[in-house]
C-alpha cells in the first residue's frame, strides 16, 4: 500500500478569529494556514490531496492554484466524520488515507512520515500529546494494558476522564478500506449533536485494531488556531524555531525573539543579524555577512562579506560581495550591485546595474540605469527616466563621475571615464573622456543692495 490520500479538514468558520476571512486563510510566516498544510502533506510520496472546503470555499479555493488539491464541499458542518466522508468519493481503495486540520499548521513532515509507518491492516495510527493544560481537547482513554481504548470529547467527559492529559491532536491515520467500514457507522448521538470522527477509535478496538500512538516532536506541531491571540503566539513559536535553527548554521542573530522569516532564508557561516529584520520569500546570504537593524530583505541574493546598514530594503536584487548599503536605502526589483559597490543612505535604486567598486553614496534615484566599474554618482543625483508615458534608459561607462545634485535625462549615455559638472542637467550624451556642464553661468553683481525692510505695514 504505497499510495496515501490526504484529507485536509478546513471547512469551519473559526468565529473566533472575528474575521471577514475565512480561518484557514489568515497567515503564519507570511503564508496562509492552510497552505502550511499543503506544504506539509506534499512531502508524501504518491500523494494526494483532498480539501474539505465549506465557509468561504470558493475563497479558500482561489487562494491556491487550481492543481494543488482536489476541493470538496460541506455545505453544512456537521462535525468531522461528516467532513471527512465528504471526501469519500475520491478516496482510494488501496491508499492509506491521512487526517490532517487546515488550521493546525505546523505539523512536521517528520511526524507525518511516523504517522503513515505506524499505519498497517491491523492498526490505525493516531497522533496524541500529554499538555499541562489538556484543556478543550478531546482525552485518550487508555485500557489497563495500556492500550488506546477511546477518545472522549471534553464536552462529554466524567470529571475523572477530565484529568487525563494526554489528548487527541485529532491527526489520525488508517486504511481507505476501515475508513469505509467505520464512518457510516458513526452517529451523532452526543452533547453536541455532531458525526465525531474520533468516535473511530472505539469502532476500531470493538473490531479488534490496535491503535497505535505517535507524539509529536513538540506540541506547537499539534496547535491549532482558534483565535488572533494563538495565532500570534504559534508565529513566534515557529519563528524561534527558525531563528534557532539559523543560529545552529552558524549565523548569529542579535536577538532570537525579534526575527522573522516569511519564506526560505538560506544562509552561509558567520552572518550577523541585527534585531527586527524581516526576511520575505526566497533570501540567499552568503556568508560574513552583516545585517543591521530593521532590514526588510525581500527575494533576494545577498553575497558574501556584504554590509546591509540599519534600516534598508532590498527587494527582487542580486547583491555581489562585499557591497556595502545603507543605512535608508532602498533598493527596488532588479537592482544589481557588483562585487565591492556601495550604496549609502536615501538612496533609491529600480532596475539598476551597478558595476564593480561603483559608489552612489548619498540622496538619490537611479533607475533603469547600467553602469559600469568604479563609477560615482553624486549626491542628489536623479535619473530622469520617465516621460510621462515610457520609461528610457540610462547607461554609464566605466569610471563615470556624475557631480551632485546632476539630473541626468534619459535616454542618455556617458562614455568611459565621462565627468559631469554637479549641478548639470544632462539631456545629450556624453562622449568618453568628455566633461560635460549644463548649468547656467554664475553672474556676480558688484555692490548689489540688500532690499530694506519697509516699516508702513508694520
Ligand atoms: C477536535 C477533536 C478533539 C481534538 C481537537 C484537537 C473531534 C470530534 N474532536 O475537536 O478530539 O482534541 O479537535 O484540536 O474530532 N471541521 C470541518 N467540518 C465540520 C467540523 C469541523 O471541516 O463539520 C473542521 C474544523 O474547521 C476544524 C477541525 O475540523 O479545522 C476540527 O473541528 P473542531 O470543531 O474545531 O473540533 P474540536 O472541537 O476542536
Ligand atoms: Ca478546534
Amino acid at each position: 500500500m504505497s499510495q496515501t490520500d490526504i484529507v485536509i479538514l478546513a471547512a469551519g468558520k473559526g468565529t473566533r478569529m472575528r474575521s471577514a476571512q475565512p480561518k484557514v486563510l489568515h497567515e503564519l510566516a507570511g503564508v496562509s494556514l492552510l497552505q502550511h498544510v499543503l506544504v506539509a502533506a506534499e512531502t508524501v510520496v504518491h500523494s494526494q490531496k483532498i480539501v474539505v472546503t465549506g465557509h468561504g470555499a470558493e475563497m479558500v479555493k482561489r487562494s491556491l492554484p487550481s492543481k494543488a488539491a482536489i476541493f470538496v464541499q460541506q455545505t453544512e458542518q456537521m462535525g468531522t466524520a461528516h467532513a471527512v466522508k465528504m471526501a469519500l468519493p475520491h478516496l482510494r481503495d488501496d491508499a492509506k488515507v491521512l487526517i490532517l486540520y487546515g488550521d493546525v499548521p505546523l505539523i512536521k513532515p517528520v511526524t507525518i512520515g511516523k504517522m503513515l509507518a505506524t499505519v498497517t491492516t491491523e492498526s490505525i495510527a493516531l497522533l496524541t500529546v500529554t499538555l499541562a493544560d489538556p484543556n478543550g481537547y478531546g482525552r485518550i482513554v487508555r485500557g489497563t494494558d495500556g492500550l488506546i481504548e477511546a477518545i472522549i470529547e471534553q464536552r462529554d467527559a466524567s470529571s475523572e476522564q477530565l484529568e487525563l492529559r494526554e489528548v487527541n491532536t485529532g491527526v489520525l491515520a488508517l486504511t481507505v478500506s476501515q475508513l469505509k467500514v467505520w464512518l457510516p457507522l458513526i452517529d451523532n448521538n452526543n452533547t453536541q449533536g455532531e458525526y465525531y470522527l474520533t468516535d473511530l477509535i472505539a469502532l476500531a478496538r470493538r473490531d479488534g485494531f490496535r491503535v497505535d500512538s505517535i507524539q509529536p516532536t513538540s506540541s506547537t506541531e499539534v496547535e491549532g488556531v482558534n483565535n488572533r491571540l494563538q495565532l500570534s503566539r504559534l508565529e513566534r513559536a515557529h519563528q524561534i524555531e527558525l531563528a534557532e535553527a539559523l543560529m545552529l548554521s552558524g549565523t548569529s542573530l542579535a536577538d532570537p525573539t525579534r526575527f522573522d522569516q516569511r519564506g526560505t532564508l538560506t544562509a552561509g557561516t558567520d552572518n550577523h543579524i541585527d534585531i527586527n529584520c524581516i526576511f520575505e520569500g526566497t533570501v540567499t546570504l552568503g556568508s560574513d555577512v552583516t545585517i543591521g537593524a530593521n532590514c526588510q530583505i525581500i527575494n533576494s541574493r545577498i553575497g558574501d562579506g556584504v554590509e546591509i546598514k540599519a534600516n534598508s530594503h532590498i527587494e527582487e536584487s542580486l547583491i555581489g560581495d562585499r557591497a556595502v548599503i545603507g543605512p535608508y536605502a532602498r533598493l527596488r526589483t532588479g537592482t544589481e550591485l557588483g562585487v565591492d559597490a556601495k550604496i549609502g543612505n536615501f538612496v533609491e535604486t529600480k532596475k539598476t546595474k551597478v558595476g564593480a567598486g561603483s559608489k552612489i553614496n548619498h540622496l538619490s534615484y537611479v533607475g533603469d540605469t547600467e553602469m559600469g566599474a568604479k563609477v560615482n554618482i553624486g549626491a542628489g543625483t536623479i535619473t530622469c527616466n520617465y516621460d510621462g508615458v515610457n520609461k528610457h534608459r540610462t547607461v554609464l561607462g566605466n569610471d563615470v563621475f556624475v557631480g551632485s545634485n546632476s539630473t541626468l535625462i534619459a535616454p542618455i549615455k556617458i562614455g568611459d571615464h565621462g565627468f559631469v559638472g554637479a549641478g548639470s542637467t544632462v539631456s545629450q550624451d556624453v562622449s568618453a573622456s568628455a566633461l560635460a556642464v549644463g548649468r547656467s553661468k554664475q553672474r556676480n553683481i558688484q555692490g548689489w543692495k540688500r532690499p530694506t525692510k519697509n516699516n508702513r505695514d508694520s
